[in-house]
């Protein structure tokens, strides 16, 4: 048995994990490659893939990919992402969408990126947080994977939640390796400026704590001020969270975390702080958390390109599928 999925969005960073991911997966199988421009091949896109496939990267042609595709992979910018889904979810194609188009609610979404175009479909998405939203997945039209320092950030600091006092403020420090930025350069991610450096972008404004805010909200009914503050380090992919919250019960941490994520093959928590160098190349996401009084510090690292943004979408796109949701999700850390 294969299933035919499509790619679209090939030349970026995210587009080309997916085509690897896929490229060992047992039972998707690629249907069709586009870009915004096509006329090429993924080997000539990306050399690294030449003895490995061969295979046209085309333009976006919605008829065409409906017709040799179960189901389609979305690793578009915001709002052309939109642009493109409606038209496959009206011709009955499943979706996972990598871009945020489809992870808000309405008003959060319209407050922190654009006025939405495809309204209708917002009651068909699930969020693709695999842990939290298995069986919404499972049914949904569009999967909306979420964002990569919602990912790192809410599969931490979740378990702990119904634990916190109540109106007190959380703290998110994030690190991110560049690739999170994607292909495009920019003066800020230029070599000169990251090599060797490490600075805060968007203080208090990323567009994320709307996200991890609205989630903890949907799935606890509670609302936190999120003080989140990312950084751009000197690495090529990986994210380090670390979040500092008031408890306001005498709970041991590592219990909780144990507790809540004893049956998740890819959650580990690990006993000490974590690091990006034991989950990079991989779906793991780890996580560590201690406290003092009633101070808590918890500590989370993942791909972004992997857990944060492809691997968590090939995730979905098994569970859509109804195949076993850990087909093909990689686990070999890239160490040393
Ligand atoms: N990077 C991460 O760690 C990460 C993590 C989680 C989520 N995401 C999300 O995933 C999405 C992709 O991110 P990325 O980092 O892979 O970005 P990227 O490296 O900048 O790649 C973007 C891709 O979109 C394509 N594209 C742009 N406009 C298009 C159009 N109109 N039609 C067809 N293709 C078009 C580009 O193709 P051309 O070369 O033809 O322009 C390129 O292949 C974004 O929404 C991003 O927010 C990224």
């Amino acid at each position: 048995m294969s299933i035919k999925v499509a790619i679209i969005g090939v030349s970026g960073y995210t587009g080309l994990e997916l085509v690897k991911l896929i490229l060992t997966h047992p039972v998707f199988e690629i249907s069709y490659l586009a870009t915004s421009k096509g006329d090429t091949t993924i080997e000539t896109l990306h050399p690294s893939l030449e003895s490995v496939i061969h295979k046209s990267v085309d333009r976006v042609d919605v008829d065409k990919i409906a017709k040799c595709s179960d189901l389609v992979f979305l690793a578009l910018p915001h709002k052309t992402a939109m642009s493109v889904a409606k038209e496959f979810i009206s011709k009955n194609i499943k979706v996972v969408d990598l871009s945020a188009d489809y992870r808000l609610e309405l008003d959060t979404y319209e407050s922190a990126y654009c006025p939405h175009e495809d309204i209708d479909n917002l009651k068909y998405s699930a969020y693709g947080l695999i842990e939290y939203f298995r069986k919404e997945i499972k049914g949904a039209k569009v999967t909306a994977s979420p964002g990569c320092y919602p990912t790192a950030t809410l599969l931490g600091l979740l378990p702990f939640v119904p634990y916190l006092k109540e109106g007190s403020a959380i703290f998110i420090d994030a690190k991110s390796g560049v690739s999170g930025a994607g292909k495009k350069l920019t003066e800020v991610n230029s070599f000169v400026n990251i090599n060797e450096n490490i600075f805060a972008y968007n203080p208090l404004k990323h567009r994320h704590a709307p996200e991890i805010k609205e989630k903890i909200s949907k799935i606890y009914n509670r609302d936190f001020d999120i003080n989140f503050v990312p950084h751009l380090i000197p690495i090529t992919r990986g994210e380090l969270v670390s979040v500092y919250a008031t408890l306001k019960d005498d709970v041991e941490p590592l219990d909780i975390l144990n507790n809540r994520y004893k049956d998740e093959s890819f959650i580990r928590i690990r006993e000490k702080p974590v690091n990006v160098k034991d989950v990079a190349g991989t779906h793991f996401c780890d996580i560590f958390a201690t406290k003092s009084g009633n101070s808590i510090f918890i500590s989370s690292a993942i791909d972004n390109l992997l857990r944060g943004a492809s691997s968590q979408a090939l995730a979905s796109a098994n569970i859509m599928s109804n195949l076993d949701e850990a087909l093909g999700l990689p686990t070999i850390a890239y160490v040393p």
